[in-house]
This record gives C-alpha cells, sequence and structure tokens, in this order.
C-alpha cells in the first residue's frame, strides 16, 4: 500500500557499500533524520558517509503526512507542568527553528518540494476540553510561538474550540529528501549488521567514522542504551481522497480526543487531495483491522463526493515523556549519537536532531540539547511508561511460550509473539513494535532480520 509520495515521486538508487572505508562521521539510517544530520554535517565541512538498510526514505518517511510543524498535540501545557519553562522554552524553540531550517534549506538548494506555510490547528468537538485548548493556547504564545484560541475552523463540522498556530508549514517529502539526497554519499542495501568500537560493518564492507549516528528510526542495539525499554510503537492510518468539490480546507488539522482525526491538503495534477489520518494502536494490537473502513466512513459523512487514491499506514516509536531521545547514545560510548523516539512529530523532530548532532560532532553546546538528552533517565528512576512497556514485552513473551506452536513465528528480536494485522496482512511484535510481512520479511525494526518459521511437529 504505497503512500501518495511514493506514488509521485521517484529517488534514484544507490550501489551497495562493497569495500572498506574510513571518514569523518558514518550516518546509519537514511530517512529524514539520517539525511537532514549528514546534509547539515557536510555544510559544516565533516566527512559524513550514510549507510540505509534499505532505500533512501524507503522506511516511516515515506509514510509520513509531512506537516513541518511545532503543534505536537498538547505539549506545551504538559511540558511546563512537568518540566517548567526552560525545558518547554528549548523544546518550543528547537521545533520552530526546524521550520526555518527547513525553509533556509529548501530555498538555498531551490528545493521543488510543494512547501508551504500554513496554519496548524488542534481542534476538540467537546465543550468540556475548551480549557484545555486555551491553556495550550497561552503556554504556546508565552514560550514564543504565534498561538491563539480560536472557535471557527474549515472543517465540515462544528468544532467547540481550536488552537492555531500560524505560519507552520507543509511539503512533499520525498521531493526534498531526493534533492538534498543528490549531495551526499549514501550506500542503499547496506544494512548494518555489527558494530564494533567506531566501525560500521555491513555484509560486503565496512564503514569506520570518528562518530557514528544512529538514525534508525527504533535503534536495535539493547546495550547500551535500552532503547527498547524506553518506548513503544504505534501504527496509524491514512487514506487520501481527491476532494475536488471541497476548496474549503487548507490548513493543517489534529483532533485532540484519542479518536480525533488528522487533516492536511496537498496538489496531485491540478486537484486538491485531502489526506485523512486516524485509527492509532499500539503496534500488535490491530488484529480485529477495520481501520481504513473507519476512515472511509468518515470521508463518506464529511466529503460524499470524494474518491480515495491512496491509502497507507506509518509507524511512530512513542518516547516515555513525550520527548523524543536525541544527544549521546550512551553516557559509556564517545562520539555515538542518537535520534530516535519522535511520537507522531517526525518532521520537526528530524530537523531539529540533526541540528543538535551537528553542534555535537562539532563540539558545540546547542541551545536546546538539554530538553532532548536521553540521558535524561537513570535506568533506576524508570517509571508508568518503563513499566507498561516492560509488562506488554512480558505478555507477548509469555503468549509465545505458551502457544507458539499455532503462530507462524517469533519476533526475530527478542522473541515476542506475533499477531496479525487485519488492516495490512503483517505481523506485528507487540512488545518493541518490529513487522514483518506474511512470508516473513523484516518490514520494521527494531528486529534486524526476518522471522524465522516455528517447527512443526
Ligand atoms: Fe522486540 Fe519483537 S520487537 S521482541
Amino acid at each position: 500500500m504505497e503512500s501518495v509520495w511514493k506514488k509521485t515521486a521517484e529517488i534514484p538508487s544507490r550501489e551497495k557499500l562493497k569495500e572498506n572505508i574510513h571518514t569523518k562521521a558514518v550516518v546509519i539510517g537514511a530517512g529524514m533524520t539520517g539525511i537532514l544530520t549528514a546534509y547539515m554535517l557536510q555544510e559544516q565541512g565533516v566527512e559524513t558517509v550514510v549507510l540505509e538498510a534499505g532505500r533512501i526514505a524507503g522506511g516511516q518517511t515515506c509514510n509520513t503526512t509531512a506537516k513541518i510543524t511545532s503543534q505536537h498535540n498538547l505539549i506545551y501545557a504538559y511540558l511546563m507542568e512537568k518540566f517548567g519553562e526552560e525545558k518547554a522554552a528549548m523544546y518550543a524553540h528547537a521545533n520552530q527553528q526546524a521550520i526555518e531550517d527547513y525553509a533556509r534549506i529548501i530555498e538555498k538548494e531551490k528545493i521543488a518540494c510543494d512547501f508551504q506555510r500554513k496554519p496548524a490547528y488542534l481542534y476538540s468537538r467537546e465543550k468540556e476540553r475548551i480549557e484545555e485548548l486555551e491553556n495550550e493556547a497561552k503556554w504556546a504564545t508565552l514560550l514564543g510561538i504565534p498561538a491563539e484560541f480560536v472557535t471557527e475552523t474549515e472543517l465540515p463540522f462544528p468544532v467547540a474550540g481550536a488552537v492555531r498556530f500560524a505560519n507552520q508549514g507543509q511539503f512533499h517529502p520525498l521531493k526534498f529528501i531526493g534533492k538534498i539526497a543528490e549531495k551526499l554519499t549514501i550506500y542503499e542495501e547496506s544494512r548494518v549488521v555489527r558494530l564494533k568500537d567506531n566501525c560500521a560493518f555491513t555484509e560486503h564492507g565496512m564503514a569506520e567514522g570518528e562518530h557514528v549516528i544512529f538514525a534508525v528510526h527504533y535503534p536495535w542495539q539493547i546495550v547500551p542504551g535500552y532503547y527498547f525499554l524506553r518506548m513503544h510503537q504505534e501504527r496509524s492510518y491514512v487514506i487520501a481522497l481527491d476532494i475536488s468539490e471541497w476548496e474549503k480546507i487548507d490548513g493543517m488539522y489534529l483532533g485532540i480526543e484519542p479518536e480525533g482525526y488528522s487533516f492536511r491538503t496537498m496538489e496531485k495534477d491540478g486537484k486538491r487531495i485531502l489526506l485523512l489520518g486516524g485509527g492509532s494502536h499500539r503496534t500488535g494490537e490491530n488484529t480485529s483491522g477495520e481501520r481504513y473502513e473507519l476512515l472511509r466512513k468518515k470521508a463518506e459523512e464529511w466529503f460524499p463526493k470524494s474518491r480515495e487514491i491512496a491509502h497507507w499506514s506509518a509507524q511512530d516509536c512513542m518516547p516515555m515523556d513525550k520527548i523524543p531521545y536525541i544527544g549521546y547514545f550512551s553516557s559509556e560510548i564517545p562520539n555515538w549519537y542518537v535520534a530516535t523516539g519522535f511520537g507522531k512529530w517526525g518532521m520537526t523532530s528530524a530537523m531539529a536532531a540533526a541540528s543538535v548532532i551537528r553542534d555535537m560532532v562539532l563540539g558545540k553546546e546547542h541551545e536546546d540539547e538539554k530538553v532532548y538528552a536521553p540521558q535524561r533517565f537513570p535506568v533506576s528512576a524508570l517509571s508508568k511508561n518503563f513499566t507498561e512497556n516492560t509488562i506488554q514485552a512480558v505478555k507477548g513473551l509469555t503468549k509465545q511460550a505458551v502457544s507458539a506452536q499455532e503462530f507462524p513465528g517469533k519476533c526475530t528480536h527478542m522473541g515476542c509473539k506475533l499477531e496479525k494485522n487485519a488492516d495490512e496482512g503483517t505481523w506485528e511484535c507487540p512488545c518493541h513494535g518490529s513487522c514483518f510481512t506474511n512470508e516473513g520479511e523484516l518490514l520494521h525494526g527494531p528486529a534486524q532480520y526476518g522471522f524465522e518459521l516455528l517447527q512443526k511437529d
């Protein structure tokens, strides 16, 4: 199920790594984070090589809704309450700056990627939630974001209220990444199978760098870092609709209720296309399916003359405290860096990560790095989310022990039992979110390999 981005852009393929090379920085992963990090390092004269297990932007980057916004659900009220104004201001600044950095790069490289400034809205249809929206608008404004509470939107249903962030952005992610990738040394089909010191070994070659950057969506390295204990994955669904008869929607929208929907528009072949998203669930918990059907029913209700042109799903890493992990991979290994746990906010988080890691590699302090520091949790202080993730992991492992014979495979990451995703026809791991095709081929990590078929008696 190809995203509308994949249907409308092609990125030329690259060679595999077939030799041993030495460079200043090795970036693992050629999604938006890896490509931006490599680009920003090269801008500063740091020789950088990117190793990609599959294709450039072939992971979650091609499944995003490509909203470039500092509006990350009700994040600012939460950050103010949990972490205080200093950290909340860092988060707000990093994400507002990310929008400007996209604009700067697009301008500098003259990238035709349909970049447009748009307002972003958080909305609710429930009167009881107006106060939360007003609060969010208040804190976002205090933190320097152009935000306001409004009661009118372009949506095809009434809302109780909304928070409007002005001057945000949207674009075509593959047109953008394809252009900046032209300037970079990237090896595709070059999965890193082993890391020793600062040497990244692939099947046919090795890249050694003074700096190693994990930009792999979900780091597979178990020790150190323990990232598998720090986040879970969620899957959500999008349908792209030709809504040419409905010209009203122009901004980007997200409902704050758990069943809230996401909206953004784009142009394709002179037609107006709406990306309608929703149906989010923890990965491995969609055995009954019907997520696309739910979106189609909503499309029928709100845009009765619309026509579906594509549908797809995306997977996101959800961090314990809603803040990504960007910075040193572990206090035990100098010169390893990580960027993961972006929640559903991959575009601005990728840019913020590239900026923070660039400065770390250059030996400079980044003004917003503290809010993202992965070392903010001592392992002993891991709290409720840690416990929940562990329960899921143990649940999966237990099920495997009890009824493994009934299932086609066990997860190659840590052995949990896989669950069918009825909408995608794939197998998902409820523990940490690895996904496999019906034939056992790996789609998403942290597993690094396809699953082994179990021996039947
Ligand atoms: Fe960790 Fe499956 S993803 S056990």
